[in-house]
């Protein structure tokens, strides 16, 4: 496994439309560890394979949701008790991803982008979709999916596209961000 180099905007990659995989072979597969393995090490729960330049539909997702189950460790930061729990892993793969279904009731998540480091923002977007992929094997799925898995597939899905979330802001919210990445970049 190798850890890729991220792409970050304003790079002229991150706008290109990426090509379907024709075939899921062990270059595909190859191609997907080391993305796992760059998003882990970010860390982030989502990368689409343009973000490291390579321009094919192929997205790893992982949400690392709190194991409720372990046992968890008592905090008192921020001035409240509450209690930390270990993450686990649950890596997804979406080769030829496609939207199906997409709910016109909206949902808003605050998002963050590998590639637009630092920034975060609110973002509407259908609250449910179906997703129709190809797994490792190349076989076909369907799925249907809610909440933050729902929001992370299309923001993701978005990058196939050579959209980035802050696209979807307004000018005023766009233009803030974009002040922001500018003077943290200057202060790196
Ligand atoms: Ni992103």
């Amino acid at each position: 496994m190798a850890k890729l180099e991220i792409l970050e905007f304003p790079d002229p990659r991150l706008r290109k439309v990426a090509a379907p995989v024709t075939c899921v072979d062990d270059d595909i597969r190859t191609i997907i560890d080391n993305m796992f393995e760059t998003m882990y090490d970010a860390p982030g729960i989502g990368l689409a394979a343009i973000q490291v330049g390579v321009p094919k539909r192929v997205l790893v997702i992982d949400l690392q949701p709190e194991d409720e189950e372990a046992e968890g460790e008592v905090c008192n930061h921020g001035g409240h008790e509450h209690v930390h729990y270990p993450t686990v892993k649950e890596p997804r793969v979406f080769i030829n991803p496609e939207i199906l279904d997409p709910a016109e009731e909206l949902a808003s998540y605050q998002e963050g982008c590998l590639s637009v480091p630092d920034i975060f923002a609110d973002v509407d977007r259908p609250a449910t979709c179906r997703v129709r992929y190809q797994d490792l094997e190349g076989e076909t799925h369907e799925e249907d999916l809610e909440g933050l898995m729902a929001t992370c597939i299309q923001h993701e899905m978005d990058h196939l596209e050579g959209i980035l979330f802050i696209d979807h802001l307004s000018r005023l919210k766009r233009n803030m961000a974009l002040k922001k990445l500018k003077k943290l970049r200057e202060a790196a």
